[in-house]
């Protein structure tokens, strides 16, 4: 007799691909990204990070680079920083990225968001950055990486290996540690109280039993994929923190299915993207707290009138009977569609495995991309 060992399966600790393991892998991740950082008798983020007295007192604008799913992380992460820290702060792509020279480089702090620290339109937009003065900070997963030796400052996200070319638990991390960032900035800069820093440490605190749920509810959105696996095209939408979600579950769904999936802000939807809606084209919607949730609504029926099937993400902010699917998160303030991101992977993840797709080496891509 033999024994059933499959050596491939074991290092998959039991799932059936690297991007199921890093999926469920989450809210380990977010323990680690969270570790020792969450100061909660000040109401502050223990960040271990030195900046020159006054620099960010002083500070007019952050710029965060990055491509891909990281450059979704740093347009949410774009979001919280203007609303917390009250600083003009924007997401950029790295591959489009100019220092423009009208900004001033000694109040601005350039900051490169790269899992594996070694993308090469990041790095080359982190050397225009730092070429023009600017001080600069890189937040990646992987110690001893390019981007960690040519920024002034590093911060880690902890997320562990990411094996998967589709990131996962990287982008949960980004988020994360971005989050934790806007926090210690808004602090230094006196724009957030303690007692309103608390609550938001106490939403990512929450972040790791939050994923959790979703991931029990793994089965019930393979029950959905089965349902939309025929679709012609999927889209998202959502807004504010929502719109980066609605982007990052389109680009898992392209990059792992090999289908048409598109991210919408919500209300462009009437502005052109209708016109592609049909009974073929299931909309998920993000509908929760930090989102807008009941003027995405209103899109969302635009789209049924038109015969779309709608699959939502909702916390029970809004009244939504008239869904095809709804998938429960609970609400944790403007860390609540980030939750809703781990539907949006399972989605993907099925919707790619229900067609026998190669899910942990999609065609064409690579896990890090070293050329521009
Ligand atoms: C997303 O699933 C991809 N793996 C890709 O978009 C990735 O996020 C991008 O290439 C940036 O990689 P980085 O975080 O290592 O810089």
């Amino acid at each position: 007799e033999t024994v059933d060992w499959d050596a491939n399966a074991a290092e998959k600790g039991g799932y059936d691909h690297y991007m199921l393991k890093e999926i469920h892998e989450q809210p380990t991740a977010l323990r680690q990204a969270l570790s020792g950082r969450v100061n909660l008798d000040d109401g502050t983020a223990d960040l271990d990070l030195e900046f020159p007295p006054g620099f960010l007192e002083s500070l007019e604008e952050i710029q965060l680079i990055a491509c891909g799913t990281s450059y979704y992380a740093a347009q949410y992460a774009a979001g919280l920083l203007e609303s917390v820290a009250d600083v003009r702060a924007s997401a950029q792509l790295a591959s489009e990225y100019t220092f423009n020279g009208g900004r001033d480089p000694w109040r601005t702090l350039t900051v490169a968001v790269t899992q594996s620290g070694e993308t090469a339109d990041t790095l080359s937009a982190l050397r225009r950055a730092n070429g023009a003065g600017v001080r600069t900070l890189a937040v990646t997963n992987t110690l001893g990486s390019t981007v960690t030796r040519e920024a002034n400052d590093s911060l880690f996200i902890r997320a562990g290996p990411e094996i998967g070319v589709a990131a996962t638990k990287t982008f949960a991390s980004q988020v994360t540690t971005l989050a934790l960032l806007s926090i210690f900035v808004a602090r230094e800069r006196g724009t957030l109280s303690a007692a309103d820093a608390r609550s938001a440490l106490a939403d990512l605190r929450g972040l790791p039993g939050a994923v959790q749920q979703v991931l029990d509810e793994a089965e019930t959105v393979r029950e959905a994929a089965e349902t939309y696996v025929d679709a012609s095209a999927y889209f998202f939408v959502g807004r504010t923190y929502g719109y980066p979600v609605a982007l990052e579950g389109a680009l898992k769904l392209k990059e792992i299915a090999y289908d048409h999936a598109e991210g919408f802000a919500a209300g462009e939807l009437k502005h052109g993207p209708l016109a592609l809606v049909t009974d073929e084209t299931p909309l998920l919607a993000v509908l929760t707290e930090g989102t807008r949730p009941a003027e995405t609504l209103n899109n969302v029926a635009e789209a049924q009138t038109r015969g779309s099937p709608a699959i939502g993400i909702v916390d029970g902010t809004v009244e939504t009977n008239a869904l095809d699917v709804t998938f429960e998160v609970p609400s944790l303030g403007t860390a609540t569609p980030l939750v809703a991101n781990v539907y949006l992977q399972l989605f993907a993840y099925y919707i790619a495995d229900l067609q026998g797709r190669p899910i942990d080496k999609p065609r064409n891509l690579a896990k890090s991309v070293t050329v521009e």
